[in-house]
C-alpha cells in the first residue's frame, strides 16, 4: 500500500529532471541544446541589441511564472532567447571596451558546466574529497607565481570585494590579538578598535570602505593617501598620513596597495610600501584584483616586485584569467591567520575530528556552501597554459598603449595617463567649447548614446570633479583598427551633439 503511493507520487513529480543516472541521456539533450543557442549568441553583430529597458520590462511583464504548464527545453530555450539571450551584453564583442569583464576560455566554461552539474560543495572533505586537493593545487600555483613563503595559502571567494574583506577583518584581528590580547572573534567590539586605522590610496576600489563600514568600523577608518601624476600612492604622503593619524590618537593597523587600480590600472610601488609597512609592523595588503594575475607577463615584474613580502594578496581571475564569475583568491603569507575566520560546527566540520590528511577548507572561507570554482582554472591552466595567458595579458597591455599612442595628439582629446595596464581614462573635447561642465554633458551624453544603440559600451568616470570615458581593455581578440572604430564613434557622436544642442 505504502510502495503503491510512493510510485504514484513519483510518477507524478516527474523526477526525469533530476540529475541522475536515469536522466542522463537527457542532460546531453538539455546541454546539447542549451549550447546551440549560446553558439548561436555569439552570432549576434551587437555587443547589446539595445532594446530599451521600456521595451524589455514589456517583455517580462507578459511572464507567467505561476503556469501549471511545464515548458519542454525546446519551448523554454525558445523562451529565454527572447527575454535574455537576445539582449545579454556580449563581453567577447570588441565593442564591449566598459568594465573589468573579461571574454572567457573555453576550457574555463567546460569546468564551469563540470562544477556546476556535478554540484560539488567544496566545504568539507566530506562533500568534496579529491575537489578539495584540486583547489589547494590551485591556490598552491597562484602562492608560487606571486613568490608568496612556502607555508602561505588561501581560498577561493565570490570576488574581490569579498577577498579584500577577508584582509581587513584579519587585519584587525590580528592587530586587536597581538597588541591587546583582545579575541574579537569571540568577544565582539572593543572600544580601542575604533581608532584602528587602515591606509590606502586614493584610488584604490570602493569595496576597502565598504568593507570597512560592514566591519563595523566605518568609513573614517579608511585614510585616503594622495596619488602622484601616474595615479600612484606617493609613499611619503602614506608616512605623513600615518603620523597624522598617530598624533590625533589613531592607530595605523594596516596597509592596502592596490596593484591596478580600477580606473588607471596603476601600481602603487609594492617595494617601497611593503618597507613601510614592515617598520611600522603593520599588516600588509595588496589588492591585485585587476593586475595581480600580471605576474604572469614578462611586462610588469617590476611593478609586482614586493608582492611576495605581503600579509595577504587578493587576485581576481574572473577579471584576468579569463574566467567564467566567480573565481578570486585570497591568499596569506601565514595560514595562522585563518584563525580569525574559522568556525566548528558539530554538524559540519567538529573540531575532535579534524584531520590534515582530510581538510575541510571552510575552515578557510567566510562562506559555507561554497562552489568549486577552481575545477575551471585547472581546465584553464591544463589547456590554455600560463604562457599564453600572460601573452594574451600583454596583447591587451599593449592594445592600451596602442590606442592611447593613436589619439593622444588628437585635439579632440584629452588624456589622463600613460596606460600601465589595460585601462584609458580619456575625455572628448569639443573644440569650440570651452566650458568644462558642457564637456563633462557631451562625454556622458557620448557614452549613453552608444550604449542605448547598441554600437559601443564604454564606461565613464569622474576625475577632480570632471567627466572623463573610459575603455578597460580585456579583450585580446580586439585589434587596434576596432577600438579606432569606437574612436570614430565617439568623434561622431559627439560632433552630433553639438549640432543639435
Ligand atoms: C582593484 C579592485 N579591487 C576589488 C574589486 C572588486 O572585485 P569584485 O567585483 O570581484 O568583487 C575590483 C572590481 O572592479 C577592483 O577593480
Amino acid at each position: 500500500m505504502f510502495l503503491d503511493t510512493e510510485k504514484n507520487l513519483i510518477t507524478k513529480l516527474e523526477t526525469d529532471q533530476f540529475f541522475s543516472f536515469d536522466s542522463r541521456y537527457d542532460y546531453k539533450e538539455y546541454i546539447q541544446k542549451a549550447t546551440n543557442y549560446v553558439a548561436d549568441f555569439l552570432g549576434n553583430s551587437k555587443f547589446y541589441s539595445g532594446e530599451s529597458p521600456i521595451e524589455l520590462r514589456a517583455k517580462t511583464a507578459l511572464l507567467s511564472m505561476d503556469s501549471d504548464k511545464a515548458l519542454s527545453i525546446d519551448e523554454a530555450l525558445d523562451e529565454i532567447k527572447e527575454l535574455y539571450l537576445d539582449h545579454a551584453i556580449g563581453f567577447h564583442n570588441p565593442n564591449y571596451v566598459a568594465h573589468l569583464n573579461c571574454p572567457v576560455l573555453l576550457p574555463a566554461i567546460v569546468g564551469d558546466l563540470m562544477a556546476s552539474s556535478v554540484n560539488t560543495a567544496i566545504e568539507t572533505w566530506d562533500q568534496s574529497t579529491s575537489a578539495t586537493l584540486i583547489e589547494q593545487k590551485m591556490i598552491e600555483w597562484i602562492c608560487m607565481e606571486i613568490g608568496l613563503p612556502s607555508t602561505s595559502d588561501g581560498v577561493f571567494t565570490s570576488g574581490g570585494t569579498q577577498s579584500n574583506f577577508m584582509a581587513l577583518l584579519m587585519a584587525r584581528d590580528n592587530y586587536a590579538f597581538k597588541h591587546y590580547g583582545l579575541n574579537l572573534k569571540e568577544n565582539g567590539w572593543s572600544d580601542v578598535v575604533s581608532k584602528f586605522r587602515f591606509f590606502c590610496s586614493e584610488k584604490a576600489h570602493f569595496s576597502i570602505k565598504k568593507n570597512a563600514a560592514l566591519l563595523g568600523m566605518g568609513y573614517d577608518a579608511v585614510i585616503p593617501v594622495t596619488t602622484d601624476d601616474r595615479m600612484k600612492m606617493d609613499p611619503n604622503a602614506l608616512v605623513l598620513a600615518m603620523e597624522r593619524e598617530k598624533q590625533s590618537g589613531n592607530i595605523p593597523i594596516a596597509i592596502i596597495a592596490t596593484a591596478g587600480t580600477t580606473d588607471f590600472g596603476s601600481f602603487d610601488p609594492l617595494g617601497t610600501i611593503a618597507k613601510i609597512a614592515s617598520e611600522y609592523d603593520i599588516w600588509f595588503h595588496i589588492d591585485g584584483a585587476y593586475g595581480g594575475c600580471y605576474v604572469l607577463t614578462d611586462t610588469h615584474k617590476e611593478q609586482l616586485k614586493g608582492m611576495e613580502s605581503a600579509n595577504s594578496v587578493t587576485i581576481d581571475f574572473h577579471k584576468t584569467l579569463f574566467q567564467p564569475v566567480c573565481s578570486s583568491v585570497f591568499l596569506v603569507g601565514n595560514p595562522d591567520h585563518f584563525k580569525y575566520v574559522s568556525h566548528y560546527a558539530d554538524y559540519l566540520n567538529p573540531m575532535e575530528h579534524r584531520d590534515e590528511e582530510c581538510p575541510n577548507l571552510i575552515e578557510k572561507s567566510i562562506q559555507t556552501t561554497r562552489r568549486f570554482d577552481a575545477l575551471k582554472l585547472w581546465f584553464t591552466l591544463k589547456m590554455t597554459g600560463t604562457k599564453k595567458i600572460g601573452a594574451f595579458l600583454e596583447k591587451v597591455h599593449y592594445l592600451a598603449l596602442d590606442l592611447y599612442h593613436a589619439i593622444k595628439d588628437d585635439p579632440c582629446f584629452e588624456m589622463v595617463h600613460k596606460p600601465e595596464l589595460s585601462t584609458l581614462v580619456f575625455r572628448y573635447k569639443a573644440l569650440d567649447i570651452n566650458e568644462e561642465r558642457i564637456h563633462d554633458t557631451i562625454n556622458l551624453y557620448i557614452k549613453n548614446k552608444l550604449f542605448k544603440s547598441g554600437q559601443a559600451s564604454i564606461a565613464s568616470t569622474k576625475l577632480n570633479g570632471k567627466t572623463y570615458l573610459k575603455f578597460t581593455l580585456l579583450n585580446p581578440k580586439s585589434t587596434i583598427v576596432d577600438l579606432l572604430k569606437i574612436i570614430q564613434m565617439i568623434k561622431n557622436t559627439g560632433s552630433n551633439y553639438k549640432n543639435n544642442n
